[in-house]
């Protein structure tokens, strides 16, 4: 007869690996805030961003002054919030505004920087961005959504529209306006990890209609303290 092993005490526990975000050498951080799972692959750079649990930036991608949602995937070399330089003025140089790089006595303009705070982007949940993308100040991207490759983003994204070129127009809906409505409602990115972890096998197995037919009708379990 084969020795039984032991269960660990916190066996259910391990099924969860470290929530700790992934962070690159390579990559560069200021005032940013990473969720859960978080990952930022190499040479990223994120000024000023909130980056929701389990989303993540492929090598080369950068943002500012923007806040995503939960499990967004972000394709290698995206551009988030391609800041505007002043087109009224004498020169878009930023001899202007940052004229301190240059000279001891003459200071940063506030002005352009509270400007281009208040174009901040917003990402919400599940929203896939191609490669190479750039989303252009001030824009809303809305829950599942999606952004071809190479695209330009000039203007608000509805939820679960996929948007490709430049400037980015409608190519379809992801899904269904009423299966859109109900996936909505299900937030299943609110789930907590137990719940997740007991929902992959039918995201794989089950078409969308039974996924949700199935998982409308279970409550999540309380959150884990997965460490
Ligand atoms: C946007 C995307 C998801 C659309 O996929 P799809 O719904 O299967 O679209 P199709 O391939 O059927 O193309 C539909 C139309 O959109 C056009 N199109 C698709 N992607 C496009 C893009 N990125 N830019 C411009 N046009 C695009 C197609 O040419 C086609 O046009 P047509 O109807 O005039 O022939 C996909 O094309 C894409 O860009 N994926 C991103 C891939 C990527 O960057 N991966 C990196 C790893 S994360």
């Amino acid at each position: 007869m084969p020795q039984e092993i032991p269960r660990p005490e916190n066996f259910e526990e391990l099924r969860f690996r470290p929530s700790e975000p992934r962070i690159a050498t390579t990559a560069e951080l200021k005032k940013t805030r990473l969720g859960r799972y978080a990952e930022i692959g190499p040479r990223v750079v994120l000024r000023e961003v909130e980056v929701g649990d389990f989303s993540y930036f492929e090598r080369g991608g950068e943002a500012v002054y923007t806040r995503i949602g939960k499990f967004c995937s972000i394709a290698a070399n995206v551009r988030i919030n391609a800041l505007a330089h002043p087109l009224e003025r004498l020169t878009t140089h930023k001899i202007s505004y940052r004229p301190n790089e240059y000279f001891r006595w003459l200071a940063v303009d506030q002005s352009v920087v509270e400007t281009r705070k208040a174009h901040a982007v917003t990402i919400g949940n599940d929203v896939w961005i191609g490669h190479g993308a750039i989303v252009m100040p001030g824009v809303s991207v809305g829950d599942g959504a999606v952004i071809g490759g190479g695209s330009v983003v000039t203007r608000d994204v509805a939820p679960y529209m996929i948007v490709a070129g430049v400037p980015a127009g409608p190519i379809r809906d992801r899904f269904p306006a009423p299966i859109a409505a109900r996936i909505a409602a299900l937030s299943w990115w609110d789930w907590p990890l137990e719940t997740l972890f007991d929902a992959v096998p039918d995201m794989q197995t089950l078409a969308i209609e039974a996924f949700l037919d199935k998982w409308e009708n279970q409550s999540p379990v309380p959150s884990a303290s997965a460490k």
